[in-house]
C-alpha cells in the first residue's frame, strides 16, 4: 500500500486526502461494553491477556467483526512498558492500575533501566504482527499506541489514578533535575516502543496524554512537558506511519498541545471541534469528539450530538470521528452500531452533495 496514497479511509483523512466517507473507531473500543470481551476476561487476566498475542490480537478483532470500524487499535495499555523499566504494576478489579514501588525520593528516578521494547513487550509486538497480517489484507489499518511522558509520569510518582496530581506536582517543583531525567527515560522507551509497533506492521500510532490537562496549567505544560513531547513527536515521525497526538482537559492550551508534534490532533468532548480544529489550523487532521456520556442518552439526544460534531466538522479533509475519550462500559452494543452505521451514511451523503 503506497504511504503518499493510502486507500483505507482512515489513513486517508490522517493525510488529509478526500474520503467517501468520515472514518470511524472508538478509543477503549475492545472493552467492558462488549460481551464477548467480557467473556474473555472472565477467563485470563488483563496482564495475561496484554502478554499473550493470541488473546490479545482475539480482543482486538473483536468489535472490529461487530461493528465495521475504519480502524483497530492494539489491544494493550499505557502502562506495561513501566514494567521493563523497573515498576512492579498489578490491575486490581474494580480499582484500575496499581504500582506498588511508586517513586518517591529523586533517586529513584536513576536506578529506572530502558530497556528496548522488544525485550520489555515482545507479546504486543507479536500480537500486532498477527493482527496486521490478518487486516492489511481486508484494507483495516492497525493503531499501535503508548502513553505519552507526562501520562505515564503521573502513574509512576502517584502510584495510580489521581484526583488532584498534588504527589507529582510536588515533585515537578521540588526535584526539576530528578523530572528532567524521568522524562528523558520515558520518551526513549515510549519512541522505541512506538518505533517497534510501526516496524512491527502498525499504520499509525496514538500517543495518549490522557491527564495532563487535568493537572496541569498552560505555563507548567510549556516548561514541564512540551519539550519532552515535541522531543517524543520528533523521534515518531521517523517511522513513516501518521501520528495521532491526544490530549484531554487541554482546550485552554490546545495550541502548545498541537504544536509538540503529530499529523492528528485528537481533542476532546469539552471544546467544540470547529473551534479547536481554527485553534490547531487546518493543515493538521482532528479526532474526535463526542462526548462518551452521549452514548448512554436516548438515540434522538445522541443523534443530535452526533449531528453537531459532524456539521462543525464541515466536511473538510481531516476530521476522523471518535469520541472525546474512551468508552463507558455500561454502553450499549446496539448504541455503537446505530453510531457507527449513521456517521457512515451521514458523512457519505455530504460527500455526495459536496461533489
Ligand atoms: O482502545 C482500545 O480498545 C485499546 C486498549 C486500551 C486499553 N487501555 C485497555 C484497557 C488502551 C488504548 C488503553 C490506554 C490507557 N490505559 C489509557 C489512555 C487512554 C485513556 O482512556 O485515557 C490510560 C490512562 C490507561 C490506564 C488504565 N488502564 C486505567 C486507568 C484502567 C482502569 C480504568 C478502567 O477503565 O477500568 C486501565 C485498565 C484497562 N485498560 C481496561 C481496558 C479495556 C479495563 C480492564 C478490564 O477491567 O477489563
Amino acid at each position: 500500500m503506497s504511504e503518499k496514497e493510502p486507500k483505507p479511509v482512515f489513513l486517508r483523512a490522517c493525510r488529509r486526502l478526500r474520503v467517501d466517507h468520515t472514518p470511524i473507531w472508538l478509543m477503549r473500543q475492545a472493552g467492558r461494553y462488549m460481551p464477548e470481551y467480557r467473556a474473555t476476561r472472565a477467563e485470563h487476566e488483563m496482564l495475561e491477556v496484554i502478554r499473550t498475542p493470541e488473546l490479545a490480537a482475539e480482543i482486538t478483532l473483536q468489535p472490529i467483526e461487530r461493528f465495521g470500524f475504519d480502524a483497530a487499535i492494539i489491544f494493550a495499555d499505557i502502562l506495561p512498558p513501566l514494567i521493563g523499566m523497573g515498576f512492579d504494576l498489578e490491575f486490581v478489579k474494580g480499582v484500575g492500575p496499581r504500582i506498588k514501588n511508586p517513586i518517591g525520593h529523586p533517586q529513584d528516578v536513576g536506578s529506572l533501566t530502558t530497556p528496548p521494547a522488544d525485550v520489555s513487550m515482545p507479546g504486543t509486538l507479536r500480537a500486532i504482527k498477527m493482527v496486521s497480517d490478518e487486516l492489511n489484507p481486508r484494507g483495516i489499518p492497525l493503531i499501535g499506541f503508548c502513553g505519552a511522558p507526562f501520562t505515564l509520569a503521573s502513574y509512576a510518582i502517584e502510584g495510580g489514578g489521581s484526583r488532584d496530581y498534588t504527589k507529582v506536582k510536588s515533585f515537578i517543583y521540588h526535584e526539576p533535575d530528578a523530572w528532567t531525567m524521568l522524562m528523558n527515560k520515558l520518551v526513549q522507551v515510549q519512541a522505541d516502543y512506538l518505533l517497534a509497533q510501526a516496524e512491527a506492521g502498525a499504520s499509525a500510532l496514538q500517543i495518549f496524554d490522557s491527564w495532563v490537562g487535568l493537572a496541569l496549567g498552560a505555563q507548567d505544560y510549556k516548561r514541564y512537558v512540551q519539550p519532552y513531547n515535541t522531543t517524543l513527536f520528533a523521534k515518531v515521525a521517523r517511522g513513516g506511519v501518521p501520528v495521532i497526538n491526544f490530549s484531554t482537559g487541554t482546550g485552554a492550551y490546545i495550541e502548545e498541545v498541537a504544536r509538540c508534534g503529530g499529523d492528528v490532533v485528537g481533542i476532546d468532548w469539552r471544546l467544540p471541534l470547529d473551534e479547536a480544529w481554527h485553534r490547531i489550523g487546518h493543515e493538521r487532521s482532528i479526532q474526535g469528539n463526542l462526548d462518551p456520556a452521549a452514548l448512554l442518552a436516548p438515540w434522538p439526544e445522541l443523534k443530535l450530538r452526533v449531528d453537531d460534531v459532524l456539521a462543525r466538522a464541515g466536511g473538510n479533509p481531516g476530521h476522523i470521528f471518535n469520541l472525546g475519550h474512551g468508552i463507558f462500559p455500561q454502553t450499549s452494543v446496539d448504541q455503537v452500531q446505530r453510531l457507527v452505521d449513521y456517521v457512515r451514511e451521514m458523512s457519505a451523503r455530504r460527500g455526495a452533495r459536496a461533489q
